[in-house]
């Protein structure tokens, strides 16, 4: 894979790390990306020997966000990766715009219980990622922020339901309004994440998370997670944010019609 390193750890069998691979442009989520999760999550869906997963940032990151690069890659396979070389129109541009909510869902859909390793930063996308995540552990140095108000994007891939479960609407309201940066301090205080130790020591303590988990009854575990997930929809469903695809087609529609002016 080009963008993501997939490994099965030798010492914890069931245990599998999705290491989010681009460190030069700190881990920014590009149209690759998301194909290649999808692909990983399809086939980790069958995939009865992985049970833990570990999502993680190589480098100095977890993840920059959304890759601010070429906004429309012309060259590029989109998702699914059988549109690359389709022909361009309204519709398969409607299709790539949910590359960012179809990742989302397959993160937070795989079955295997998933544990976010924050290193570095986890910025926009990133953070929607980790919102998709079982349990999160985030290095002390980590920060995070929301920054799409500033950057005058929709935020998208369904962020704001999965945000509103797991900070409460004030306090998402406040994040994705102001666009502050926050600390793993905070994140912990609010609940986004779960524990919070010194940089040197993220990967063991995911990986000591892991081995306890491995160490329950597979199916029982599976069970808990799915009523889990079922809940956690109830209280906030995803789908509400159904149109979040028109919000970008529009926002790219504005951005061109303001080049043009
Ligand atoms: N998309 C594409 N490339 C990105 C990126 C992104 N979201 N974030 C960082 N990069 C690239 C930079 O362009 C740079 O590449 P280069 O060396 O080829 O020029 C490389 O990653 C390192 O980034 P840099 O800005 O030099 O690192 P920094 O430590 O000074 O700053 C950030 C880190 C995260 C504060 C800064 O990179 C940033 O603000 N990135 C954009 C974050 C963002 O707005 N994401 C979108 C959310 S929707």
């Amino acid at each position: 894979m080009e963008t993501l390193r997939i490994e099965r750890d030798a010492e914890l069998p069931g245990l599998v790390t999705i290491t989010l691979n681009r460190p030069d442009k700190l881990n920014a989520i590009n149209f690759r990306m998301h194909a290649e999760l999808q692909a990983t999550c399809g086939e980790l869906a069958d995939d009865a020997d992985a049970r833990v997963i570990i999502v993680t940032g190589e480098g100095r990151a977890f993840s920059a966000g959304a890759d601010l690069g070429r906004r429309t890659p012309a060259n590029e396979p989109a998702t699914p990766l059988s549109t690359a070389n389709a022909t361009p129109s309204p519709l398969l541009e409607r299709i790539r715009s949910s590359a960012g909510n179809r990742s989302a869902s397959a993160l937070e859909g795989l079955d295997q219980v998933t544990i976010g390793a924050v290193n570095g930063l986890a910025v926009g996308g990133a953070v929607v990622f980790l919102s998709c995540l079982d349990i999160r552990i985030a290095a002390e140095s980590a920060w995070f922020s929301i920054p799409e108000v500033d950057l005058d994007i929709p935020l998208t891939w369904n962020a704001l339901p999965r945000l509103m479960r797991e900070l409460g609407p004030a306090r998402t309201k406040e994040l994705v309004m102001t666009c502050d940066r926050f600390s793993s301090e905070d994140a912990l205080r609010w609940g986004f994440i779960n524990h919070r130790v010194p940089d040197g020591e993220l990967l063991p303590a995911a990986r000591a998370m892991a081995k306890k988990l491995l160490e329950k009854e597979p199916v029982s575990l599976a069970l808990t997670k799915s009523t889990c997930n079922a809940l956690a929809e109830s209280m906030v469903p995803a789908h509400v944010t159904h149109a979040d695809r028109e919000f970008l087609m529009l926002a790219r529609l504005l951005t061109q019609e303001r080049q043009r002016q």
